[in-house]
């Protein structure tokens, strides 16, 4: 695992946003996976402002993204499509029938849709880069910890310290939050040929703590990542101030 530690989440963005451009310019029908939540924002506004300066297209790239809430509509203002479409897609040049998500169907419908989104990534032939945040609880995507690593998508009952960090959003709205979201699993994100995992914040420091210095346990969900060959970790200070010397 490769650690870099920036001063700050703007020195971050410039260089993870430099990743993905890069391998888009290099291969425009770059299959990549996208993540939602405060950690990718900034990334997302390098990489729009590069395509506002004619630097990268996102025509011609496919997307799937990590996870979306259960039982929620994608027009609503707190689904995952919303945010991406918000944040990064309805801001470029991406072609929206090359954008892949996860549908955020009700309980009896889930395990199809899992199936369907597991054989759409084997289609396009895998994930060129997969873009990670970790949970404060060490989740990737919504794998939350638990007492095994899940290979594929599934629906999972989301942990209360999840809860507690989104519900924010949905308290905004006056709405309630689902406890319940559709998720790749933790073999759907290694089976990407590169990893970009991006942590900010104090919040995150024991999660990172466990990431890069504990053991492989699907108690810590991201701990799995060690044995991919090749993830970028990239942190700020606050995020890595509980690493051992490095
Ligand atoms: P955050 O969420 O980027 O909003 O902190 C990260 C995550 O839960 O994976």
């Amino acid at each position: 695992m490769k650690v870099i530690i920036l001063e700050n989440a703007y020195e971050i963005s410039k260089q993870a946003a430099e990743i993905f451009i890069k391998q888009i310019n290099k291969k425009p029908g770059s299959v990549l996976g996208f993540a939602t939540g405060a950690s990718p924002v900034e990334t997302y506004k390098r990489i729009i402002e590069s395509y506002e300066k004619g630097e990268v297209s996102l025509k011609h790239i496919t997307t799937f993204n990590l996870d979306e809430y259960a039982d929620l509509d994608r027009e609503n203002v707190n689904s995952y499509y919303y945010f991406m479409k918000d944040n990064l897609f309805g801001k470029t040049d991406v072609d929206f029938n090359k954008v892949n998500f996860l549908a955020g169907v009700k309980h009896e419908d889930a395990e199809a849709e899992c199936k369907r989104y597991y054989e759409k990534i084997k289609e396009e032939g895998g994930i060129d880069i997969q873009l990670l945040g970790i949970g404060t609880n060490g989740h990737i995507g919504f794998n939350e910890p638990g007492e095994e690593f899940m290979d594929t998508p599934f629906l999972v009952k989301l942990t209360q310290s999840t809860i507690d960090s989104n519900k924010k959003y949905f308290e905004a709205v006056g709405t309630e939050m689902p406890g319940y979201a559709l998720t790749m699993g933790v073999g759907d994100i290694m089976r990407s040929k590169k990893i970009v995992l991006i942590a900010t914040g104090a919040s995150k420091a024991k999660a990172i703590k466990e990431l890069i210095e504990g053991e492989v346990t699907p108690h810590c969900p991201a701990s799995i990542l060690k044995l991919h060959s090749d993830v970028t970790v990239f942190l700020d200070k606050e995020s890595a101030s509980l690493l051992g010397d490095r």
